[in-house]
């Protein structure tokens, strides 16, 4: 499906909030390409599809994740809407005709992150973050700091939604601790065994 189809296709799929939401993230996923090296063209379809798993209610998730092998881990079970990264990365391949996986992988952590993230997953995961619309506070911090440096800002990204979901009583996604934990022994050169 070229760029123009897919955007139809997801303004029917998605709510007008979540596809507004999807342009921003196009908007921010391209300035932060632009910034750090990354093949604008390349971020700029995983930010489109990066919710196109959006719309399915949780049943759907975890019947698509069973359908397909996903791991479905209990944090996913107890909140099947975190699968929407996984799903939407097979259904970026079925449905969209996306063969490029570091698009498809993207897509998969944008929501918790995971090890060892890729320059493009962590522009996929910090565009979702700090898109314009988004308003929580310390937002303005982390865009500042994503101007000049993308681990910094993903770390800072990581470290306020681990906090937000611990504050919520929520359970903490075990990719999350390990995208932070693995960004943090790579920027401060830890030497560990
Ligand atoms: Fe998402
Ligand atoms: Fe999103």
């Amino acid at each position: 499906m070229n760029w123009t189809d897919i955007e139809v296709d997801l303004k029917k799929k998605l709510t007008p909030k979540r596809f507004r939401h999807t342009m921003n993230v196009v908007e921010a996923a391209d300035q932060l390409a632009r910034t750090f090296g990354c093949d604008p063209d390349q971020a700029r379809l995983a930010a489109l599809l990066h919710d196109c798993a959006k719309n399915l209610t949780d049943e759907q998730q975890l019947d698509y994740a069973r359908q397909h092998q996903l791991k479905i881990d209990r944090v996913s079970q107890n909140d099947p809407q975190l699968l929407h990264g996984p799903v939407g990365a097979v259904l970026a391949k079925e449905c969209y005709g996306v063969t490029d996986a570091a698009i498809q992988n993207a897509i998969d952590c944008h929501t918790t992150g995971g090890k060892n993230m890729s320059t493009l997953d962590k522009i996929i995961y910090l565009a979702d973050y700090i898109e314009k619309d988004r308003s929580f506070p310390g937002v303005e911090t982390i865009r500042q700091i994503a101007e000049t440096d993308l681990d910094g800002a993903t770390i800072m990204a990581l470290t306020n939604c681990i906090c937000h979901v611990a504050q919520c009583g929520a359970l903490i996604h075990k990719r999350t601790i390990d995208a932070r934990n693995d960004l943090i022994i790579k920027t401060k050169n830890l030497k560990l065994k």
